[in-house]
Order: C-alpha cells, then sequence, then structure tokens
C-alpha cells in the first residue's frame, strides 16, 4: 500500500515578507460549534484583535484579521445528534452566536471562515491534491486510541486508567480526562516522519517562530521524540460530516487537516492566496499548540507551502482555581461578563490579567478592582481632573512654557530654572518612552506589559497633577498662571498619549478621551504621537485649540456582579 514519496519538500512559493509596511494576516483558531462561546475564546480572538489594530495604528501595511467556525468532525456530528438537531442546524445556530461574541467584544475580524462553506471545502479538495501529487499521502490500516472531544489519537504514554460512570475500567487523556476509544480502520496516511529534520530546521532558523520561549522549546522537545505518521481521514461510514477525500468516496479528511487549511481558504487559496501567504502569525492556545506548529507546518511544507512566520502561543483561563468545564458548570458568559462589565472593562481585563506564558485565574471580584482602579479612577480619574471648568474654565488645550519647564541636558541639574522637578523631568521621560515600549511589548506578544506599562504611567501623572496642586494656583498672577497652563498642558499630553496607545485594547473608551480632547481621527496613529512638542523646541497642534464636549464620566465604576456562567441548557 506504501507508495514511494516523490517529493516532500517543494521550494516554498514566493514568501510575502512581513514586517514595517508589508502585509499581514493575523489569525484566531476557529471555533468549535459543540458549545457556546466562552471567555477563553473571547481571550483567543482579543488577542489577535489587539495586535492587529495596533498593527493599523502603526500604519504598519495591509492587515486582515481571520477568524470563524470549525464545523466538521466527530464532535459536531454526535453534540447534534444529542441536541436532538441535524449537523448543519446546529453549525448555523452556534457559528452566529460566536459571529455575534466576537462583533458584540468589538472584535474587528475582516473575515469569518465556516469550514461548511463551498469556497473552504474547495480549498480543502486543492490542499488534499497538493498532498497527494507531492506522495505526502498513502493508505494504511490504522488503529489506536481515539478521542473525540481533542479529535485525535492518543499514544499509550498520553493515558491513564480509570473507571467509567458504570464503574468499567476505561482508558482517558492524560491532559484532559475524556475517555477514548479503540478505533481501528482503513485511512489514508500523512507522512509526517518525514519531516522531522525540515521542521527542525525551520525552528534552528526562526527561533521567532513560536513565541513566548517556553512554547518554543516545548516544540522542539516534541521534535526531539518519535514522530509517528499521521491518520488523515476517517472511514466515511463512521464519520459522514465532513468534506469528503476527493475520488474517494469511502474517506472523510480529518477534520484538523479540514480546519487548518481555514487559513489559506481565506487568502484565496488556491488561486491569490500567496499575496499574503506565508505573512501570517496564528495566536492559538496551548492545548492546539502540537496541530499548529508540527502537523501544519508539516502539511504546508508538503504541499509546497512555507510555514506560517509566527505561532503565538497562550495558556489558559481557569475559574477560582479550576478548569472550565460544562461538567463542573463553572464556564463563563462572555456575552454576560459585557453586559456586566462593558465591552471595554472586560477587555481591558482579559489583555491586562492574562498573561500568555501561564495560566490564570479568573473570578469577578478581580474585574471589578483592576478596572475600577486604573480605568474609572486612574484613567478616568485624570480626564476629570485635568479638564474640570474650575482648573481649565476656558475649556481648551492650554499653552506650555518652556520658562516653567525649561529643555535640560541633565535632570538633576534644574535648581533654580524652571518650576519643575527632578521627578517631573524623570516622569516626562518615562512617558516620551512609552509608545517605544508599547510597540516592543505588542511586537514580543506581551500585552499586559504594555498595558502594566501605561498603567504605571497614568499613576505616575496622576501623581504630578496632585504634588503640584494647579488649584491651588493663583490665576491672577500671571507667573502662576503660566505655571497652571503647563501642569494641564502636560497632563493633556500624556492622556493623548494613553488615549492612542490604549487604542487596540479599549476602543470606544479611548475614541471618548481623544474626541474630550480635540483629537482629530487623523491625528490618532502612533506616526501623530509626537508627545510634548513644545519641550523639544517644537510646535504642538494642540496649543489653544478648543477641547471636545464633556460627555461626562470616562468610565463608570463597576459593581460586583450577578453570576455570569453559562447556564446549562440545551444548545
Ligand atoms: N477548532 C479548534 C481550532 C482549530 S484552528 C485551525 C479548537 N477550537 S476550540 O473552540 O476548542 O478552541 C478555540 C480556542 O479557544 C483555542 O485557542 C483554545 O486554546 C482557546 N481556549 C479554549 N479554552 C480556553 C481557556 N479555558 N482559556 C483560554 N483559552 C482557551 O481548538
Amino acid at each position: 500500500m506504501l507508495r514511494p514519496l516523490r517529493r516532500l519538500s517543494r521550494p516554498p512559493r514566493r514568501a510575502a515578507a512581513t514586517g514595517p509596511g508589508r502585509r499581514l494576516l493575523l489569525s484566531t483558531p476557529i471555533f468549535y460549534v459543540n458549545g457556546p462561546p466562552h471567555i477563553g475564546h473571547l481571550y483567543s480572538a482579543l488577542l489577535a484583535d489587539a495586535l492587529h489594530r495596533h498593527r493599523l495604528l502603526r500604519g504598519a501595511g495591509p492587515g486582515r484579521l481571520s477568524t470563524g467556525t470549525d464545523e466538521h468532525g466527530l464532535k459536531i456530528q454526535q453534540a447534534a445528534a444529542e441536541a436532538g438537531t441535524s449537523p448543519p442546524e446546529l453549525c448555523e445556530r452556534v457559528s452566529s452566536l460566536f459571529h455575534q461574541a466576537l462583533t458584540h467584544a468589538a472584535v474587528s475580524f475582516t473575515d469569518f471562515t465556516r469550514t461548511s462553506e463551498p469556497r473552504h471545502q474547495r480549498a480543502v479538495h486543492h490542499f488534499w491534491g497538493a498532498l497527494r501529487d507531492g506522495g505526502a499521502l498513502y493508505k494504511g490500516s490504522y488503529e489506536g486510541w481515539y478521542c473525540t472531544p481533542e479529535e485525535c489519537f492518543l499514544p499509550e504514554s498520553q493515558l491513564a486508567e480509570r473507571r467509567d460512570a458504570q464503574g468499567r475500567p476505561c482508558k482517558v487523556s492524560l491532559e484532559t480526562g475524556h475517555q477514548v476509544h479503540w478505533t481501528k480502520e482503513d485511512n489514508y496516511m500523512f507522512r509526517l516522519s518525514a519531516f522531522q529534520d525540515p521542521l527542525r530546521k525551520w525552528l534552528r532558523d526562526n527561533p521567532q517562530a513560536i513565541s513566548p520561549h517556553p512554547f518554543y522549546q516545548r516544540v522542539l522537545h516534541w521534535l526531539e521524540e518519535d514522530l509517528p505518521d499521521l491518520s488523515v481521514s476517517r472511514e466515511r461510514s463512521r464519520l459522514q460530516w465532513g468534506i469528503p477525500v476527493p475520488s474517494d468516496s469511502t474517506q472523510t479528511i480529518y477534520v484538523w487537516v479540514d480546519a487548518l487549511v481555514n487559513y489559506l481558504s481565506v487568502v484565496g487559496y488556491p488561486e491569490t492566496h500567496s499575496e499574503w501567504w506565508p505573512a501570517v502569525h496564528h495566536v492559538v492556545g496551548k492545548d492546539i499548540l502540537k496541530f499548529h506548529a508540527v502537523y501544519w507546518p508539516a502539511l504546508l511544507m508538503a504541499a509546497g507551502l512555507a510555514p506560517p512566520k509566527r505561532i503565538l502561543v497562550h495558556s489558559h483561563w481557569t475559574v477560582r482555581g479550576q478548569k472550565m468545564s460544562k461538567s463542573l458548570g463553572n464556564v463563563i458568559d462572555p456575552f454576560a461578563c459585557i453586559g456586566q462589565y462593558t465591552v471595554d472593562g472586560f477587555r481591558y481585563f482579559l489583555l491586562r490579567q492574562g498573561v500568555p506564558e501561564r495560566d490564570c485565574d479568573y473570578y469577578d471580584e478581580k474585574v471589578v478592582k483592576v478596572v475600577n482602579s486604573e480605568l474609572a479612577d486612574a484613567l478616568g480619574g485624570l480626564l476629570n481632573r485635568s479638564t474640570a471648568l474650575s482648573i481649565n474654565p476656558s475649556n481648551t488645550y492650554p499653552c506650555f512654557s518652556e520658562s516653567c519647564f525649561p529643555k535640560v541636558l541633565d535632570y538633576r541639574e534644574t535648581k533654580g530654572m524652571g518650576r519643575a522637578s527632578a521627578e517631573d523631568y524623570e516622569f516626562v521621560a518615562s512617558v516620551a518612552s512609552l509608545p517605544l515600549q508599547v510597540a516592543n511589548y505588542f511586537e514580543g506578544f506581551q500585552i499586559y506589559k504594555a498595558l502594566e506599562c501605561i498603567a504605571l504611567c497614568v499613576r505616575q501623572t496622576n501623581s504630578f497633577f496632585q504634588r503640584h496642586r494647579p488649584w491651588k494656583l493663583n490665576r491672577k498672577d500671571p507667573a502662576e498662571q503660566l505655571w497652571l497652563d503647563t501642569i494641564i498642558h502636560i497632563t493633556l499630553e500624556c492622556l493623548r498619549v494613553y488615549g492612542t496607545l490604549l487604542q487596540p485594547v479599549i476602543p470606544h473608551t479611548a475614541d471618548r478621551l481623544l474626541s474630550r480632547l480635540a483629537v482629530e481621527p487623523e491625528e490618532r496613529g502612533l506616526s501623530s504621537l509626537t508627545f510634548l512638542a513644545r519641550y523639544n523646541g517644537k510646535s504642538c497642534p494642540f496649543e489653544g485649540r478648543q477641547l471636545g464636549p464633556d460627555t461626562g464620566i470616562l468610565f463608570h465604576r463597576l459593581e460586583k456582579s450577578r453570576q455570569l456562567q453559562i447556564e446549562t441548557k440545551k444548545l
């Protein structure tokens, strides 16, 4: 049955380079439709969304953000049967729930792929043809333990002995605890083993290909171990809900091959994909790392395409220390969270507290605490104080005075020169370096660190404001008035920086903040973000400008929530 391997690693097609000014496709995983969206799904999508929005802000070149739903496979077939409905009906309903949840959370996706769409099926058929023509497939008899919830075969080393609900001994996946079933079938096999060396070389040559670094090392470690061939089809008699193997109607294409090809079908594979491919960054959860960092690059190489440029991996959310699961009834509903904490409040929480390197714990009190202290009190309070009519009766962006805040080479030598202290110079320097720091953290897939730096600067700005007590200054005294204006000018400049940098994370709040500061839409990109131009002897386009209308509190304080778990209802 084994066919000789004709050609496994064709040279990749023209690579569209990434980097400034170049195109980039960012992707979220496509979501299984056997259950409604939860905050883990939303987290994957928000990470990709924030990266996509930050790129646009940088003017980094054309970008797309793809997402969608993964609709085939045994798990969906079974979920539909359990829900007493047909797979197409279930897919339609749950796919639209995902579409709604992402839209509701302001995820700015440009493409939403459903694997049941004809254009995707066409791409999968073509991809299969490329694998077959390249000699990467053969038909063989395969047997092993299949885990339906994970949609994969597991080796003995990843299994444990348990008892099922009736007390009978059974085997379960070590990692997820799901039961596995012995399966013996005639399948098409993919020569994954032949790609061990090409995969290692790809990773050695591209140490940035998988971030954060511990996940890169994990993949390298997998590639040290045995890499058996992969079963890439199932007997049609067992799995009808899937894409048939071209010219073999007795077999259905393995759901993971089908799903991974969504990243190609979205860019017009097999006709127009080379405009984008392989300028692609995939955001994925750690549970699906092997599929993206081992199987997918190998499949791509076998089909004559280059691996994606980067795979950005995140860890999981637990809920009060426990894994989120339907059986524990602790699955957190993103619709309820957004209802309770607002779109921006919840986006901010997940991106500020989610650390890709490690699992993070969710509980309602934490959301309230973080969002209230950083968005409502620190950021909102700062805007409120610095734009209050009592302190800025003309409601304008006041002027900066060099005599109060003279340019110095060494801020420790400021004595007697103006009104600013060494601490002020230090603070202004830290805000000036913020945009670059934030950009570096976004580039390094550490959005939480970018937010931490912004939060720190907001705190420093509040201290600056507080330290100089502008409300105590006598406006009738021209010297005091100059200093008062300078304090407000600096504070508004800081707020403008924070508003601009926070757009990828809290788009609505950032918009309100920037509108209040009268920053025009075309002035909201990173290229317009010259902080405190006047300090550097340049002109400031904002000076003297009338501020935007006062639309009230920037961010309302949150209250402790009611129950936000998804009710265990039938789909
Ligand atoms: N359908 C596959 C992906 C195919 S991509 C070609 C799949 N779907 S999923 O719906 O189960 O998961 C989608 C994403 O949600 C994954 O990135 C996964 O890691 C993420 N999360 C699922 N549970 C999660 C948490 N508890 N916490 C954070 N993210 C988690 O896998």
